[in-house]
């Protein structure tokens, strides 16, 4: 079985992998991370996004022994430590962007780093952005709001005058990195 080293929402975790082992079932089965949810298994819906080093990848696609010495975000790493909502959930919550929530966590990721790199991105863009990431509920219509109102609060945010040592990252960093006993991994992630 490989060893693998990878830091997870801010936690580092050496472990032992099957080889096969998709990444969306070992954040899952070994840590714990339920908020990242299966959906198609077969990269076409893309429920089980997350950031793998800040770009959004699906984690049905890639082997949990292919992340050794990456940095894996899911959808319960983008709070701040004082568990504050990240601006997308927040967004996502007040445009009503979700029904069932099924999708949310992937459209939420997928929207951190959609946003990453537009930070104005016109409608057309953020339906572009975001097209390998299935609604089955919501039409989209809302979803569309939501980024738009989500980058409007990010470029406000990176426009404010910050002090010495201040940061505006869009994804918080977890500061402690350690060896991680999975009895001790946190019980779930939570969509917005
Ligand atoms: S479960 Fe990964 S893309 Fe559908
Ligand atoms: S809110 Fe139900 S699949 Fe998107």
């Amino acid at each position: 079985m490989p060893d693998i080293s990878v830091t997870v929402d801010g936690v580092r975790h050496d472990d032992h992998v099957e080889a096969r082992q998709l990444l969306v079932h070992y954040l899952r089965q070994r840590l714990g991370k339920v908020g990242t949810p299966v959906g198609c298994d077969t990269t076409n819906c893309g429920a089980c996004t997350v950031l793998m080093d800040g770009m959004s990848a699906k984690s049905c696609s890639i082997l949990a022994a292919q992340t050794s010495g990456h940095e894996i975000t899911t959808i319960a790493g983008i709070e701040g430590q004082d568990g504050t909502w990240h601006p997308v959930q927040r967004a996502f919550h007040e445009s009503h962007a979700l029904q069932c929530g099924y999708c949310t966590p992937g459209m939420i990721l997928a929207t951190v780093d959609l946003l990453r790199e537009n930070p104005s991105p016109t409608d057309q863009e953020i339906r572009e952005g975001l097209e390998g990431n299935l609604c089955r509920c919501t039409g989209y219509a809302n979803i569309v709001r939501a980024v738009q109102s989500a980058a409007a609060e990010l470029r406000a945010a990176a426009a404010e005058p910050t002090g010495p040592g201040e940061a505006t990252a869009t994804v918080p960093q977890q500061a402690d990195a350690r060896s991680t006993d999975p009895a001790q991994a946190p019980a779930a992630g939570g969509a917005a």
